[in-house]
């Protein structure tokens, strides 16, 4: 999954011959999950067709401020517009557009959505060699970034014109590339590194048995998304589960034993910089695990437990820089256990689920936490999706980083 993923992302085109490109550029931006909606200034249509893009993009494109082909001539709002965006790109941005861009001239609808956007405006400028030279047009980029645009850097090639030089529309996929690098780049745990465990673990019996708790695995799944979401490097080390993730951002290694999730954490514990073990490991596991399937001989069976290595517990003691949070699912006295945990394990943040509350716990889409800090402050949070509860948790870590 790319980071544009669920984004809304306005392509406004002007009229240069890299016009063409755009279908491309469209089609690239849906594959990665963007919400792609097209604004064209009415000469663009000379060079690619609105059917096109309308179809590529799933959605009406705009090029007036009012539907004339339709029997009810409906206002494109242009605030609206710059609002429902995420992110306005325009490409290709000519040396026409770029410069009433730069001058607040706003004679089309292209150029009015520019002044009402609050997002991010990416611009892809187009030419050929010797306007993309001329005083003006520099002057036009430089207005821009002046603005807090940003500048997609035409690139060096053949130009429509047949000279050679700098001036062509970055390619539609480093336009992509560009555009994810950059919202990468702004996110607060860009470059971190985060290990997170989740699910249960499953203690062998015998080759065909095991003992396994209920954990869905869903509440390690959605601090993964939220987390990669903020622009973290994620490991996701999982029991067995039937949750899916997937992000350039997120690498998962399935695991099914406490000893084998215990060894995983361990290979990535050094190099990471925030560890959050949401996991549900076993407390004990067989001591005398059967090579062969047990049979059915004797009135009643016993079966030996050992404990297994508490993962969390150890993390705690080769703490170096990590920020390190554990989770506590308790039924009585939650608080006191929570803190106990919190400090016996060297924790900087506990999340504490108690089973007693509805819709919090194993299985459900649903978690009612409460954070407890190193400082012991505390926080209480009501019932919310996993998701939401996710984000909380990172915003608690946020605030332990920059503190
Ligand atoms: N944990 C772990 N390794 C274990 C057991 C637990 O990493 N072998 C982690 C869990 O991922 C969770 C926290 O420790 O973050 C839970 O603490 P724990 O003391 O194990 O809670 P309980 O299993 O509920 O323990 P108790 O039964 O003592 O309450």
């Amino acid at each position: 999954m790319s980071i544009l993923s669920g984004k809304h992302i306005l392509l406004g085109i002007t009229a240069g011959i890299a016009a063409y490109k755009t279908a491309s550029l469209v089609r690239l931006f849906v594959k990665n999950g963007a919400h792609v909606k097209v604004v064209m200034t009415p000469a663009s249509k000379e060079f690619i067709t609105p059917l096109t893009l309308s179809t590529l993009s799933k959605n009406p494109v705009l090029d007036s401020f009012t539907n004339e082909d339709d029997d009810n001539e409906v206002w494109n709002n242009h605030v609206e517009l710059g609002l429902w965006a995420d992110i306005f790109l325009i490409a290709p941005a000519t040396a026409n557009t770029m410069s009433k861009m730069a001058s607040g001239n706003s004679d089309n609808l292209l150029l009015a959505i520019y002044l009402s956007a609050k997002c991010p405006v990416y611009v892809a400028p187009a030419m050929d060699l010797d306007m993309y030279r001329h005083a003006s047009s520099k002057t036009s980029m430089s207005t821009l970034q002046s603005y807090g645009n940003i500048i997609i850097p035409a690139e060096v090639g053949e130009l429509a014109s047949g000279l050679v030089g700098a001036g062509r529309m970055a390619e539609p996929a480093t336009i992509v590339k560009f555009i994810e690098s950059h919202i990468l780049e702004g996110l607060p745990l860009y470059q971190k590194k985060i290990l997170i465990t989740a699910g249960p673990t499953y203690e062998a019996i015998d080759p065909v048995r095991f003992i396994g708790n209920h954990s869905s695995g869903k509440m390690g799944f959605e601090i993964a998304k939220a987390a990669s979401n903020l622009g973290a490097e994620v490991r996701l080390i999982t029991g067995p589960t039937h949750q899916k993730i997937s992000s350039n951002l997120i690498t998962v290694i399935p695991v099914v034993s406490a000893q084998e999730m215990y060894e995983q954490v361990h290979q990535f514990y050094e190099n990471c910089d925030i560890a959050i073990l949401s996991a549900a490991v076993a407390d004990y596991k067989i001591k005398f695990i059967s090579n062969q399937k047990i049979k059915k001989e004797e009135h009643s069976l016993t079966l030996e437990l050992e404990k297994t290595q508490d993962i969390l517990a150890s993390l705690g003691k080769l703490k170096n820089n990590q920020l390190l949070v554990g989770f506590a699912l308790e039924t009585d006295n939650e608080i006191t256990n929570a803190i106990k945990k919190l400090k016996n394990k060297n924790l900087d943040l506990i999340v504490l689920n108690s089973l007693s509350d509805k819709g919090a716990g194993f299985g459900t889409n649903t978690n009612k936490v409460t954070l407890i800090k190193r400082d012991l402050s505390t926080t209480n949070f009501p019932l919310k999706s996993k998701a939401e509860v996710s984000k909380d948790i990172l915003n608690e870590i946020l605030k332990l980083i920059d503190a």
